[in-house]
């Protein structure tokens, strides 16, 4: 029977998803892509070598594992391309959904255009092409990637794509590509990639004998339906978006490892009601490296946020939580973690809702300790920080399996026993 995991991001993305992928990818044969683009960056370190993947999935990095990028993603040609060539060969390593959506160069140029029209209501996107992309996708102008096996009828699309959409192009002022730059262009792409197109719904429910772990990119809060609307990403970032971006059967997904960071970060606009503005906030910044993977865009900053963790674990069906970059509220004197909000009237709200504006924390707080870094076993973490994680796991209801202390592979304590 085949059984699927799933790591999935719990807060507003650069968790530290890629470390537990790479952390875990060797119990598994098979390792999934099934939602977003090039918007993601998974950092894995292994030694002393630091490797960021965007749209390749981290089991990459495990010669044993195979890599799917399934249906549910936007594919950019080029830049799937750009990092292969990292990877070397790739036949019988990675295989692409001939349903996945194409990205192209115009839709990051419609992204950005967009932005930039949107001036101070901007969403702060990584201007990638994502929103663009997916928006082709539901109105069924997309082309996929298995239209890449048959160049002239994909022409033919893209041409009928441009007619239909000459005005806004001209008004956006992007540049159409003429018949040959496109011929060109698709034809480099087919030479590529043409030998790893396939029909992944049928390779994943062949192999339903084998272990296959799904690799979520961005994360819960930042869900088109479930997030902070408008800010948020254009795809279906928590556990059943997973399902449907991958064509794993509901009743084979196996366990769900929610990702969060032990503080949170939040890169591009929109609320988030724990932001430190302040030095705490420029602490974490500086110590946790927090610049964003993709754009270099420096992440904003703040405490734990219980009540959005609470959200982001019952939507996703959590069974255990990594808690991530423990070792970065190493120092401070004390850490603080939201309980509940205070609205407008003074009443206190202790759910997630639908709209954040005006909302005020309410902060539990806790002894800071001094070093975390580097930690392997609960025993051996300051008491602080272990009667932190003890509380957290109370606030949030589920077990926090993996403690992660610093960006290496082995810098992680992992709990075999939990009770909560
Ligand atoms: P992802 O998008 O969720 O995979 O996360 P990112 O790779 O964008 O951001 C997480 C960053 O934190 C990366 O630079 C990781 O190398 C780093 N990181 C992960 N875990 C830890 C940790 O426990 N401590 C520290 N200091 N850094 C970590
Ligand atoms: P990983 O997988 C953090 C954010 C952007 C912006 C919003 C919309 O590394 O955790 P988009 O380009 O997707 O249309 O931008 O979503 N965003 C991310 N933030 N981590 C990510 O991915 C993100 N992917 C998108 O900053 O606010
Ligand atoms: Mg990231």
């Amino acid at each position: 029977m085949m059984a699927a995991d799933l790591i999935v991001g719990l807060q507003w993305g650069d968790e530290g998803k890629g470390k537990i992928v790479d952390l875990v990818a060797k119990n598994y044969d098979i390792v999934v892509r099934s939602q977003g683009g090039h918007n993601a960056g998974h950092t894995v370190v292994i030694g002393d070598k630091k490797y960021a993947l965007h749209l390749m999935p981290s089991g990459i990095l495990n010669q044993n594992a195979v890599n799917v990028i399934a249906n549910g993603v936007v594919v950019s040609p080029a830049e799937i391309i750009e990092e292969m060539e990292k990877f070397g060969e790739m036949k019988g390593r990675l295989f692409i959904s001939d349903k996945a959506t194409m990205l192209l160069d115009y839709h990051a140029q419609i992204d950005q255009a967009r932005e930039k029209l949107r001036g101070k209501n901007a969403i702060g996107t990584t201007g990638r092409g994502i929103g663009p992309a997916y928006a082709d996708k539901v109105t069924r102008t997309a082309l996929r990637i298995g239209d890449l096996l048959d160049i002239d009828k994909a022409l033919e699309k893209l041409t009928d794509y441009f007619e239909m959409n000459k005005g806004y192009f001209e008004y956006l002022g992007i540049h159409i590509p003429t018949q040959n730059e496109m011929k060109i262009e698709l034809q480099g792409y087919q030479n590529k990639l043409g030998f790893l197109i396939t029909d992944t719904t049928k390779f994943l429910w062949d192999n339903m004998d084998k272990n296959i772990l799904l690799e979520g990119a961005q994360a819960t809060l930042l869900d088109i339906d479930h997030g902070t609307y408008p800010y948020v990403t254009s795809s279906n970032t928590i556990a059943s978006g997973a399902l449907t971006g991958s064509a794993i059967p509901p009743k084979q997904l196996r366990k769900v490892t929610g990702i969060a960071k032990a503080y949170t970060t939040r890169v591009g606009n929109g609320p988030f009601p724990t932001e430190d503005f302040g030095k705490n906030g420029e602490y974490l910044r500086e110590k946790g490296f927090e610049f964003g993977t993709t754009t270099g865009r420096p992440r904003r900053c703040g405490w734990f946020d219980a009540v959005a963790g609470k959200y982001a674990i019952t939507l996703n069906s959590c069974d255990e939580v990594a808690l991530m970059k423990l070792d970065v509220l190493d120092g401070l004197k004390e850490v603080k973690v939201c309980i509940a909000y205070e609205n407008n009237n003074g009443e206190e709200i202790n759910y997630f809702p639908t709209n954040l504006d005006g909302l005020k924390p309410i902060y539990e707080t806790f002894a800071g300790w001094d070093k975390s870094a580097g930690v392997t076993e609960f025993e051996e973490l300051p008491k602080n920080a272990q009667e932190y994680i003890l509380a957290l796991e109370k606030l949030i209801s589920c077990p926090i399996k993996y403690i992660a202390t610093g960006a290496k592979r082995d810098e992680t304590v992992i709990r075999e026993q939990i009770y909560i």
